[in-house]
């Protein structure tokens, strides 16, 4: 008798397994992403960390092992360094997630095109012919003849030239393109993309090269996302990036060797990927000098403070509801920080309509930011410009106080580089630089201990 082939359903947003199909996934509580794929024929590998490092499992005491820290290779490009905690870590397995066309191959390729100069480097693509990969890396800065490159999709057929070359780092452009032949479901599907990767750990681990993988964040479609293998890899970058605006922001969501706070700014230009390594200075290009309504603020983006600004446009309505907007914050956040001015100040916001942008496509949710939107917004209503070279930031609780944030001398070091001459904070934050005696000269520092007096320094 012919059984029927069997199946079981997969969650292709994370790869949570059933045996039959659900509405919405029990793991990620999303819906409709179960889909149905055959069952492999082959057990999935155990690790254990005997099978990586090729020797017999047996304990070690904690104190007798070698606290020597891994090997790091410079990418060639800082701000890759910087995410990954200080370059590349010999072994490792590295998942570069984004949308498709953000920008992952080129940064990739100009990554491999620069290690080539010193190591043996292997870029492998399923999604480009060498021919397209020749014209992008010509359209690059100069690429070194040491740079292979590989068209294929057959995990078998890579593990096989990977033994053979031995290279320092390999790429996998993308995870989703490529197949293992004894696994009946086609590329990109949740068991396919879980098994290669698995393979690609293998031999990472195994012949220590280091292995960097591409893989596309997919929202409808039937190929599965990089969510599905962000526990298997040691270290997961997201790129992103506003499609309208040409900065691209390098984040580390999980890394097994250094810290998740870190960002990379990019730009992506007609020559490729250039580094922002200032980034404050780009995002305020541009900015309307003593207009009422902007404001520039600090924002923490991982360890690094950014300068940017927020506009607020505050004008008389002309329906019974107010119409409001948040671009590039929270919406409810801006709603509930106008009902504190309203209650606080007596102002009649409710008559007003309110637009709030936070300029360059940025998207930011830091409590430090609402001091720079109530300022925006006021400085709007009042039709009052905020005094040039001036920095706003702080929280504001819902009786209109106005509380301390972290790193504020940091923040205020970041504008005194840039030139700024004053600067709005808490005054908690004030009393604590003025107790530490923290140097600040060139900047005047104006505390502020809630709304009214902030309102006050519009007059
Ligand atoms: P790509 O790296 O192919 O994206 P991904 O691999 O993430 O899908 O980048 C594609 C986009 O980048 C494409 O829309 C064109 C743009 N681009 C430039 O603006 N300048 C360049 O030098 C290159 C190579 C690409
Ligand atoms: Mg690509």
């Amino acid at each position: 008798m012919a059984g029927k082939a069997k199946t079981v359903f997969f969650c292709k947003e994370c790869g949570q397994e059933s045996t039959k199909w659900m509405g919405q996934c029990p793991g990620c509580k999303e819906w409709n992403t179960f889909v149905e794929e055959p069952v492999k024929k082959t057990a999935a590998p155990v690790y254990t960390a005997g099978v990586l490092s090729g020797k017999r499992t047996e304990p070690q005491r904690l104190d007798e092992v070698s606290s020597a820290t891994e090997a790091r290779l410079s990418s060639g490009l800082t701000e890759l360094d910087r995410v990954l905690g200080g370059g590349i870590v010999n072994g490792s397995l590295v998942l570069v997630g984004g949308d498709p066309g953000i920008g992952k191959s080129t940064l990739l390729l100009q990554m491999c095109s620069r290690l080539a100069e010193r190591e043996q480097i292997l870029y492998i693509s399923g999604e480009e012919s060498l021919h397209q990969i020749k014209m992008r890396a010509d359209r690059l800065e100069k690429a070194s003849g040491n740079l292979l490159l590989l068209s294929e999709t057959s995990l078998d057929a890579i593990e096989k030239v990977i033994e053979e070359k031995k290279p320092q780092l390999v790429v996998i452009d993308s995870i989703q393109t490529m197949f293992r032949e004894d696994i009946a479901a086609s590329p990109g599907s949740v068991s396919q993309v879980r098994e290669t990767t698995s393979s690609l750990m293998r031999l990472a681990k195994g012949l220590g090269v280091t292995i960097f993988i591409v893989g596309h964040v997919t929202k409808e479609g039937v190929v599965a996302g990089p969510r599905v293998l962000e526990h298997m890899v040691d270290t997961v970058l997201y790129f992103e990036g506003d499609s309208n605006a040409s900065y691209r922001i390098l984040r580390a969501v999980k890394n097994r060797f250094g810290s998740t706070n870190e960002i990379g700014v990019f730009e992506m230009r007609g020559t490729g990927l250039e580094e922002i390594h200032n980034p404050s200075e780009y995002m305020l290009q541009g900015r309307p000098e003593g207009e009422a309504g902007s404001v520039v603020t600090a924002m923490l983006e991982g360890s690094r403070i950014l300068l940017v600004e927020v506009q607020a446009l505050v004008c008389q309505t002309n329906f019974n509801m107010p119409r409001r907007t948040a671009a590039g914050t929270d919406y409810n956040r801006v709603n509930l920080l106008m009902a504190v001015l309203e209650k606080r100040l007596g102002i009649q916001l409710s008559f007003c309509d309110a637009y709030l942008n936070v300029a360059g496509g940025m998207r930011i949710n830091e409590p430090a930011l609402d001091l720079a939107i109530v300022m925006a917004l006021l400085s709007s209503y009042k039709n009052r410009p905020v005094a040039s070279g001036t920095i706003v930031f702080g929280e504001v609780g819902l009786t209109g106080e106005v509380r301390g944030v972290s790193q504020a001398e940091q923040r205020v070091a970041e504008a005194k580089k840039l030139g700024y001459e004053n600067c709005i904070l808490p005054a908690a934050n004030l009393e604590h630089m003025k107790k530490l005696q923290s140097k600040q000269e060139g900047i005047k520092l104006i505390g502020v201990r809630n709304v009214k007096e902030l309102f006050s320094l519009l007059d």
